[in-house]
């Protein structure tokens, strides 16, 4: 028993009703269908569900009922035509870029990436014979200039980035590309569909590390690549081949994350614009970055491209690695971790930890100072927060 639901629908309502396949059985959640694979009736039918003559599930590399429902409920949502999902947010990245990329093409990406992200680019996807320039996010200029014609395939961008939250110009972004047959990725996974639309702006592809926000109490790894259906096709083939699959168990969990997160998303970023406010009138602080301040350098084009400013706050500490470090190790309520996106607020230290690998240069490049701390605000009292914040700031 299926129930068709129109694309139309509000997002709260398709963030609960949307990609639901009922079964035979009438259950009112969604089902976790917990199997490898899947049998056919006869000879005949395994070769046409194999050759794609026959639509229908085959092995959960290549698909899984209960991911499906994952992956249309994430298509609705972001009004995509098509959704795959990925084992984690880095295999989505490093899916879509080697079902679209090959050895001698050249990719532009944003310098202010998530530092896996520059990683994969640098390290990984350069012994594929993939070349990568990096860009400052928030300049078109730069982006238009680094194009190697003939040769670039990709435009990369996360907006906002993490941690300093820069805004990237998605939709001036993607005319540059477009206008020489560039395609455009936009990581969507600090905003999600809730608060910015990349592909109504003109992007071609969302790209999500699902176990941020997505899930938002941090259980599972996930990614997804959203898109039209020729381009995650292509992305499609590379999964069922090299086999980076969401697992059902994880989508099961995804699909229950997407129905609170328009809830969560609103309350977080309400919620980190407050922390931003208290932390920018601080004493002990140098500087605050959170999209919905007045002083962020790209309020403006936040506003016009997000509907709120999201629940990432960073601020610079007087005092470099060890005031950070202090703050860091004074707090008993926030918890100690590198994710992002969860209902309890996390804290880190990005310098040391998720931008630790990359070249001191590089972490230059990226803005990234030994002074500064990235907050994920969670669901908790804002006063709450402060309080631990503060234990931390008054011993600088
Ligand atoms: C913006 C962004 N993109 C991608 C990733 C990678 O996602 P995952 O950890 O799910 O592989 C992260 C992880 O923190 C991230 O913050």
């Amino acid at each position: 028993m299926n129930s068709p639901i129109s694309n139309t629908l509000a997002p709260e309502t398709l963030a609960v009703r949307a990609g639901q396949e009922r079964s035979q059985f009438g259950e009112h959640a969604e089902a976790l269908y917990l199997t490898s694979s899947f049998v056919f009736e006869n000879a005949a039918q395994a070769a046409a569900r194999f050759s794609g003559e026959e639509e229908g599930n085959v092995y959960a590399r290549f698909s899984n009922p209960t991911t499906s429902m994952f992956e249309a409920r994430l298509s609705a949502l972001e009004g995509a035509e098509d959704c795959i999902a990925t084992a984690s947010g880095m295999s989505a990245i490093m899916a879509l870029c080697l079902a679209h990329v090959q050895a001698g093409e050249h990719i532009v990406a944003a310098n202010g990436l998530f530092g896996a992200s520059t990683q994969l680019f640098n390290n990984i996807l350069s012994r594929c014979g993939i070349v990568t320039t990096t860009v400052d996010a928030t300049d078109p200029d730069a982006w238009g200039a680094a194009i190697r014609p003939g040769k670039t395939r990709l435009f990369f961008l996360e907006t906002p980035t993490n941690p300093l939250t820069q805004i990237a110009d998605i939709a001036a972004l993607s005319r540059i590309a477009h206008a020489q047959d560039i395609l455009v990725a936009v990581d969507n996974s600090f905003c999600t569909p809730i608060l910015q639309k990349p592909l109504q702006l003109g992007a071609d592809f969302s790209v999500y590390s699902a176990t941020k926000y997505l899930d938002g109490q941090g259980r599972v790894l996930g990614g997804a690549v959203c898109g039209a259906k020729k381009l995650t096709d292509e992305v499609f083939k590379y999964l069922r081949t090299a086999g980076p699959s969401l697992s059902a168990f994880n989508a099961w969990v995804l699909l229950k994350g997407l129905e609170t997160l328009k809830l969560r998303i609103e309350a977080q970023s309400a919620n980190a614009l407050q922390l931003a406010r208290w932390l920018e009138a601080h004493p002990k602080i140098v500087k605050v970055w959170h999209p919905d301040l007045a002083s962020h350098p790209q309020h403006a084009l936040a506003a016009r491209q997000q509907t709120r400013g999201g629940g990432i706050v960073s601020f610079e500490v007087k005092g470099a690695k060890e005031a950070a470090w202090q703050v860091v190790d004074a707090c008993k309520l926030l918890s100690i971790t590198a994710n992002l996106g969860d209902v309890k607020t996390t804290i880190t230290h990005p310098a040391t930890t998720t931008h630790g690998r990359l070249t001191p240069e590089d972490r230059a490049l990226a803005g990234i100072s030994d002074g500064l701390l990235r907050i994920s605000a969670g669901l908790e009292a804002v006063q709450d927060v402060k309080a631990d914040l503060e234990r931390g700031l008054s011993m600088i």
